[in-house]
């Protein structure tokens, strides 16, 4: 099922010319590994990020939802074990100076012996010993650039969370077991980003963070690791090429007592990787901060006259990895019966589908275009939509297939005589004919319907 390796080519050429995503700065060469998201890209990524909010915290009374700024006080780094934990091992060439992970598989020999060779470079005994390097980017608040000043950017949103755990438990006066869900800007300086958006220095999380009773944890780390999983599923992500990753004891991270990746196969070179963490945290970040703030983060269990520092199992999702998951998953190349072109297609649900429909005139005489313009601006004030008068009506309409848009609506002489349109389906080709009053009506059902 995996697809073509060339297929994340291809994927990173049409998410550029059909305006997905851009490289950042790209004016000036780019920045490395850093991404803009374009008309298309935010509008699919809002729709992701839509359907999780949607999921985790409006339809449950047991989430509730929270902002947290990007920029925290120092301590919270230290307390979380990132300054002193968040670390991968580094080696550099001393030839070319090309820096790799000490664990990259293209390295040939042991760092720093004489059979050490550069994957880069090529030459031998030129590697260095392998050196810790924090992943953190530290930046400095306020106008005096010393140690005192030194601030980080977040490289996990959970953090924001756990500072704010009785702000939001007291405002909403909820008991344990309950979550509270954020979506934000993380930032990793990872050592060997890459493949297109997969891994990059700045990216999106949507986390949630589970607070439970201790003993309870396993329990709720088991459910919350199915429900994750039903989540991409719904998403239309293809079951064979969705799989959990068990972390082995050695794998785990700090804080972790428990986890498992949900792995998507990307293909290719890539194949099955992480595009969520479900993590079974303990107690080890709310007692860090208790120790490390000097205030008391438990929860009083009023009905049974207990209080405890909660366990946590925390659900972390990169809308980022979700989104390329998405458009390899929904990538297709197809023959049209009768025609000799074939065409490309992405077919993402309605609802995650960054333009809902293309709307046309036949051709662009005889008050078509007027029709199809006023049409346009209705559907607009329910959902996007593109209106195209460009070309023969065959080529508008891989245009839309093209970037995912599942209706195409034409309008036709018979349009002229009786009001009625042809919408025609992204999947199916089939076109049905239908009243233009009725248009937004019938395509909202579709959007809205089951698999939304
Ligand atoms: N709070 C726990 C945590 O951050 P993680 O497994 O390191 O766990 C969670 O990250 C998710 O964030 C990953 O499954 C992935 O989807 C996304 N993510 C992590 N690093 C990333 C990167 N460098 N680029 C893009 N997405 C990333």
């Amino acid at each position: 099922m995996s697809p073509s390796p060339d297929v994340f080519e291809k994927l990173v050429s049409l998410c550029k010319r059909r305006g997905f995503i851009f490289q950042s700065s790209e004016i000036y060469g780019g920045a490395a590994s850093v991404w803009d998201y374009g008309p298309l890209g935010v509008e699919l990524k809002r729709n992701v990020q839509d359907r999780w909010w949607r999921d985790m915290v409006r339809l449950r009374d047991d989430i509730e939802g929270l902002d947290s700024a990007i920029l925290m006080h120092p301590k919270v780094w230290e307390a979380s074990g990132h300054v002193s934990g968040f670390v991968d091992p580094l080696v550099e060439c001393k030839n070319c100076k090309r820096r790799f992970r000490a664990d990259d598989p293209a390295l040939k020999g042991a760092p720093g012996t004489p059979q050490a060779q550069c994957p880069s470079c090529g030459m031998k005994g030129t590697i260095g010993e392998a050196r810790q390097f924090n992943l953190m980017f530290k930046t400095f608040m306020g106008p005096v650039e010393d140690t005192a000043a030194i601030v980080y950017l977040r490289p996990e949103t959970a953090q924001g969370t756990y500072v704010n755990f009785l702000n939001v438990q007291q405002a909403t006066r909820q008991r344990v077991p309950f979550g509270i869900a954020q979506i934000g800007k993380a930032f990793r300086n990872e050592i060997t980003p890459g493949n297109f958006i997969f891994r990059t220095r700045e990216f999106e999380q949507m986390e949630m963070q589970f607070f439970v009773e201790p003993g309870s944890d396993m329990e709720w780390f088991e459910k919350w690791r199915a429900w994750r999983m039903e989540w991409h599923e719904g998403l239309g992500l293809s079951t064979d090429r969705l799989r959990y990753y068990d972390q082995k004891k050695e794998e785990l991270a700090h804080y972790a007592r428990a986890a498992t990746d949900i792995h998507f196969d990307f293909g290719g070179s890539l194949g099955f990787a992480e595009i969520e963490g479900v993590h079974n945290r303990g107690d080890f970040d709310l007692t860090q901060h208790q120790t490390f703030s000097g205030k008391k983060l438990e929860y009083v269990d009023q009905a049974n006259n207990k209080r405890y520092i909660p366990y946590i199992v925390e659900t972390a999702c990169g809308p980022n990895r979700t989104l390329l998951a998405l458009l390899v998953n929904g990538y297709q190349e197809e023959k049209v019966e009768g025609e000799e072109e074939g065409r490309t297609v992405i077919k993402l649900q309605p609802a995650l589908a960054p333009i809902k429909a293309g709307v046309f005139p036949l051709v662009k005489k005889d008050g078509m275009p007027e029709f199809a313009t006023k049409l346009a601006d209705d559907l607009r004030k329910r959902f996007p939509v593109f209106y195209d008068e460009s070309g023969a009506i065959g080529r508008r309409y891989r245009r839309q297939d093209e970037v995912g848009t599942p209706f195409c609506v034409t309008i036709d002489g018979q349009t002229l005589q009786d009001s009625t349109v042809t919408i025609r389906d992204r999947d199916t080709l089939k076109q049905d004919r239908v009243a233009a009053d009725k248009v937004a009506g019938w395509i909202s059902q579709r959007i809205d319907g089951v698999n939304s």
